[in-house]
């Protein structure tokens, strides 16, 4: 695995995807943020297949199942600001213990509160922020699920999936008795992928972190409150098939989601359609912050409007939008903590926060349709004197597309308002960059970018 080096930018190939191979490829990013394993979500749509499967559902009611899975977590940095400043922990901590916590349990609720309650500090900050949790009580969480869910809803239908999903992805922390989020919905009110998905998520999450017994247990213990009763009697069956638990946990996972979805459904994304996904996901990194609303958005439009000035062509022009939309995809494994922090970070946070080019790296290279520009896009925070992080390239390291991400970005960071500042005038933003140049910025770039300002 090369970690460092030169290495050209390639403009896309015309190849089709899939749209569910790349949506599961960027599935590891809101894994990430929902401080779950690696392959999560795909374990959890193929436990949600084998209920599908022996349902003996039609091919429509299986699409259902499979694109909520896939979907499930789209909205899941939507409320990641408020849940990082409501507990004052970091968000995706907070977060995997809801996971594995029944919190229509007053006593466990309680308990899951004063757990997470400001981590790590003195006992007065952790008492303050119980104590507002506590007063928040089911409003608080089920304004957060509702936040988190109708996102997810917003963008599977944005993406062009069919209703059924949005649905599902909306119902996902409903419950059985009706003490569930957002709408209370109880029984057979709640969709029937919203009903799978929620037993196949917990049955995965407590699988990877507690093995099959546990996930057996907890599908016994919430029969009849969180889950279908007739869903738990089903997976009753699956305790001793010791091959089928092995094989969910095996390398090859990925390959065999692909293939269980419904074939009459599968639908094949062309540059356009890879366009608008790479801007579904860069909402669903800047939605992580209220100080990056618009952040990756910004950034590939000052990006591919500095290449179109250059006179680079139409393909490269492209890549370097996509790239700038992408750039930040490894922000979803930094805590919001850090990322919302309206005073100077310690050095510790910043060593922390210096990782996110590598995440966006090792998240994009899995992508296929993506793959050839994650380098690319790792590299916004380089520099040209060798200063820059996280690989510490210099000049001759950085291609022209790396130096105009660079220049994309520090410019929109510049203009825009963060926690601790409002956001720069051009002309001062500029002059900021114009100091650095061209030690740490190319120069050609910067005078792009000023031409098109100014025309
Ligand atoms: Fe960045
Ligand atoms: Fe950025």
């Amino acid at each position: 695995m090369q970690e460092s080096g030169v290495r050209r930018t390639i403009v896309p190939d015309q190849r089709e995807y899939r749209l569910s191979e790349v949506i599961s490829a960027l599935t590891y990013a809101l894994d990430l943020t929902e401080g779950q394993p690696p392959g999560h979500t795909l374990r959890a749509t193929a436990i949600g297949m084998r209920f599908a499967e022996e349902l003996g559902l039609s091919d429509v009611d299986r699409a259902a199942i499979y694109y909520t899975l896939l979907m499930k977590d789209a909205g899941c940095s939507a409320n990641s600001s408020a849940v990082a400043a409501g507990f004052g922990s970091d968000d995706a901590e907070v977060k995997r213990d809801l996971k594995t916590t029944d919190w229509s349990s007053t006593t466990e609720c309680a308990a899951y509160a004063w757990r997470n309650a400001a981590r790590g500090r003195g006992l007065l900050q952790r008492l303050g922020h119980f104590t507002r949790i506590a007063a928040g009580g089911h409003g608080l969480a089920r304004e957060l699920v509702r936040v988190r869910c109708h996102r997810g809803a917003t963008i599977a239908t944005r993406l062009g999936f069919p209703e059924t999903t949005a649905t599902g992805v909306y119902g996902l922390d409903e419950h059985w008795d009706g003490g569930g989020h957002p709408d209370g919905l109880k029984g057979e009110a709640i969709p029937l992928s919203a009903r799978i998905a929620n037993v196949a998520q917990t049955i995965e999450i407590f699988l990877t972190g507690r093995g099959a017994p546990a996930a057996m247990q907890v599908a016994r213990d919430r029969r009849g409150t969180w889950f279908d009763p007739a869903l738990v009697d089903l997976c009753e069956g699956w305790r001793n098939d010791h091959a089928w638990w092995t094989d969910l946990l095996d390398e090859d996972l990925p390959a065999r989601v692909q293939a269980m979805e419904p074939s009459d459904h599968i639908r094949i994304v062309d540059d356009e359609g890879l366009d608008r996904l790479a801007e579904a996901f860069a909402d669903i990194v800047d939605a992580k912050s209220p100080y990056t609303s618009q952040h990756s958005t910004n950034v590939a439009h000052y990006a591919s409007s500095i290449a179109a000035v250059i006179g680079l062509d139409e393909a490269t022009v492209r890549t370097v939008n996509r790239a700038g939309l992408l750039h930040d995809i490894g922000k979803l494994g930094i805590s919001t903590r850090i990322l919302d922090k309206a005073a100077p970070l310690t050095a510790d946070e910043r060593e922390v926060m210096a990782q996110h080019p590598r995440f966006t790296w090792s998240i994009l290279r899995r992508v296929g349709a993506f793959r050839d520009f994650a380098w690319l896009a790792s590299l916004h925070h380089e520099r040209l004197d060798g200063t820059g992080y996280p690989w510490g390239l210099g000049g001759t390291d950085l291609d022209l597309e790396s130096r105009i991400l660079a220049v994309a970005d520090v410019y929109e960071a510049l203009t825009a308002r963060r926690p601790y500042r409002d956001g720069l005038p051009v002309e001062q933003s500029l002059m900021i960059i114009r100091k650095d140049t061209p030690f740490r910025y190319d120069g050609d770039v910067l005078g792009a970018l000023e031409d098109w300002l100014t025309g």
